[in-house]
């Protein structure tokens, strides 16, 4: 499954999906195509032959522009180019984190530099992201807001420190900006994730080695897949997930019970 090619839930809507060039991101961009939406794709790698490709695939509107979450007038600039071009917004899926290339080891050989750029790319970028699409979202009376999290937010993991500490962040900004939003018509909700054999650490032997452990953890004894996730994202950027928000939804093989 590329796209759920029969599920047409989406049909007309507007969508932006950060960290979407590549891996998980640019696999929830076709999804969301896939079930009839416009997606533009924010990255701070190229994304333009993603774009092209999934216009040739869907038919409908699909663009890069750069975008580097954690910088606010590159936030700004890039909603005001969606809202303009799409004619409002009405998905955001904060997607982007630094987790494939980040340093795994014990946390005291971090730096606060490399906490503060975890946190700068995971957390504020979300709320960046937010502040500037949700005034598109209001104009229209629907919005939903997907942040990705992660399975070790609830767990903790070692060497992983900061990441970790990120996406438990993500979890305070989801239940509070839900708070704030709730009567405007948007819901924003965490989608939370178990280790998934993305493009980027399917080949990668350190994260890989962590396979057995997390798939014995599981209620579901096998390796996650791309698309595990893809149905749980059309339901929380579609109408019918319009009486959940603050919410977080795991896809991980039931090892984390909420
Ligand atoms: N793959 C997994 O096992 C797994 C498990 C739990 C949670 N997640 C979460 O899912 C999401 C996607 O994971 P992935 O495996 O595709 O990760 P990844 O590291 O492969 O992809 C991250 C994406 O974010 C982009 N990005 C990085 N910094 C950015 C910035 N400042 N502005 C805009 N884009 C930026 C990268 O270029 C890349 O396209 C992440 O939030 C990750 O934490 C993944």
């Amino acid at each position: 499954m590329t796209a759920t090619t029969s599920d047409r839930s989406l049909e007309g809507r507007r969508a932006i999906v950060t960290g979407g060039a590549k891996s998980m991101g640019l696999h929830f961009a076709r999804a969301l195509a896939g079930a009839g939406a416009k997606v533009a794709l924010g990255d701070v790698v190229d994304g333009e032959a993603a774009a092209a490709d999934i216009t040739t695939q869907s038919g409908l509107d699909c663009f890069y522009k750069h975008l580097d979450v954690s910088d606010e007038r590159s936030a700004e600039s890039f909603c005001t180019e969606v809202a303009e071009r799409f004619g409002g917004i009405d998905i955001l899926v904060n997607n982007p984190a630094i987790f494939a290339s980040a340093r795994l080891g014990p946390f005291a050989d971090g730096t606060a530099d490399e906490w503060n750029r975890m946190l700068a790319v995971n957390v504020t970028g979300s709320f960046l992201m937010a502040k500037y699409a949700v005034p598109a979202m209001s104009e229209g009376g629907f919005g939903r807001i997907v942040n990705i999290g992660s399975g070790t937010a609830h767990k903790g993991m070692p060497n992983m420190v900061a990441y970790v500490s990120s996406k438990a962040a993500l979890l305070g900004f989801t239940r509070s900006l839900a708070r704030e939003l709730g009567d405007k018509g948007i819901t924003v909700n965490t989608l939370g994730l178990g280790l998934i054999e993305s493009d980027s650490i399917k080949d990668d032997e350190v994260h890989m080695s962590f396979t057995e452990r997390v798939v014995a953890s599981r209620s579901i004894h096998r390796s996650g897949h791309p698309d595990d996730p893809v149905g749980a994202l059309l339901y929380l950027s579609s109408d019918a997930s319009a009486f959940m928000t603050g919410q977080t939804l795991m896809v991980d093989g039931g090892s984390v019970n909420l």
